[in-house]
């Protein structure tokens, strides 16, 4: 491995998302959980969803707590619509409002196509797709409730879609999985072309490998990390730091004019590696 091993220092500015409300879906492990870290980091406070693993939930909470910002840890099933609108009443009844949403929970069912059941199929959709179309909603019924607030930020609201390097690269034995977040991908534009206009920002953040639950067997042992480095020119597995700092940008004013976009955060995976001696 190069000398970029192991993901770079903490520098996120302390007081970047002074006062604002953030939600985090899938926040109890992996990406979703270094994000709501590192959104606490920047001053926001923060709602912890988690739909098992309350212990895990309660950690982050607690993480969080000792930052000096306020968090909770909100149990709900992001596919449930009923569980989605509940969560963003009590999420606007204790915190206020929400100002940042990050849609990040996901998973993965892995099969063949023609070992792929119906359900295998439709659970992954129904999270990683739908439960960011709910999500996205109820949020923006709140963003356009509230309006924008000049003293917190310049826009009326953030939504950042978690999407995956697959919603570009195609990947044989997920097509649920490419499926939803090739999804992702055209929702998350429409929804940016459809809000912009009232000041909402819509962007998606793609991430490459990274070094999170759901892809153990592609790094836990040398031999399979050595094979995942081969379409990885960065010469790194991610880190989920990797991945928060981005959100965390990208949720603040910096970024401002952003609308739209899908930031990949991939070590240059998605820069089709094999053709660099090939073709
Ligand atoms: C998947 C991981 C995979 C990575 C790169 C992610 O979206 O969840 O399992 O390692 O893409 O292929």
């Amino acid at each position: 491995m190069n000398s970029t091993e192991g993901a770079p220092p903490e520098v996120i500015p302390a007081r970047l998302l002074h006062g604002q409300k953030a939600l985090v879906t899938g926040a109890n492990s992996g990406i979703g959980r270094a994000t709501a870290i590192g959104l606490a980091r920047a001053g926001a406070d923060v709602v912890v969803n988690y739909v098992a693993d309350r212990t895990a939930a309660q950690e982050v909470v607690d993480e969080i707590a000792s930052l000096g910002v306020r968090a909770a840890a909100y149990e709900a099933d992001v596919s449930q619509e009923d569980q989605v609108v509940a969560m963003m009443d009590r999420m606007v009844q204790e915190f206020g409002t929400i100002d940042i949403l990050v849609a990040n929970a996901g998973l993965q069912r892995d099969a063949g196509l023609t070992e792929m059941t119906l359900d295998q199929w439709q659970k992954v959709l129904d999270v990683n797709l739908t439960g960011q179309f709910l999500c996205a909603r109820e949020a923006t019924k709140e963003f356009r409730r509230r309006g924008v607030v000049p003293e917190v930020s310049r826009s009326a609201g953030k939504i950042i879609c978690m999407s995956s390097v697959h919603q570009l690269i195609p990947w044989a034995g997920h097509v649920n999985y490419a499926a939803s977040k090739g999804g992702v991908l055209m929702m998350m534009q429409t929804l940016a072309q459809e809000l912009a206009p009232e000041g909402i920002r819509v962007n998606a953040v793609a991430p490459g490998a990274i070094r999170t639950p759901i892809n153990r067997a592609a790094w836990e042992t040398p031999e399979a990390t050595e094979e995942l480095l081969q379409l990885i020119p960065y010469d790194r597995v991610g880190e989920p730091e990797d991945i928060a700092r981005v959100v965390v940008a990208l949720a603040s004013d910096l970024m401002d004019y952003v609308v739209g976009t899908t930031l990949y955060v991939d070590g240059g995976m998605t820069l089709f590696p094999g053709f660099a001696t090939g073709g």
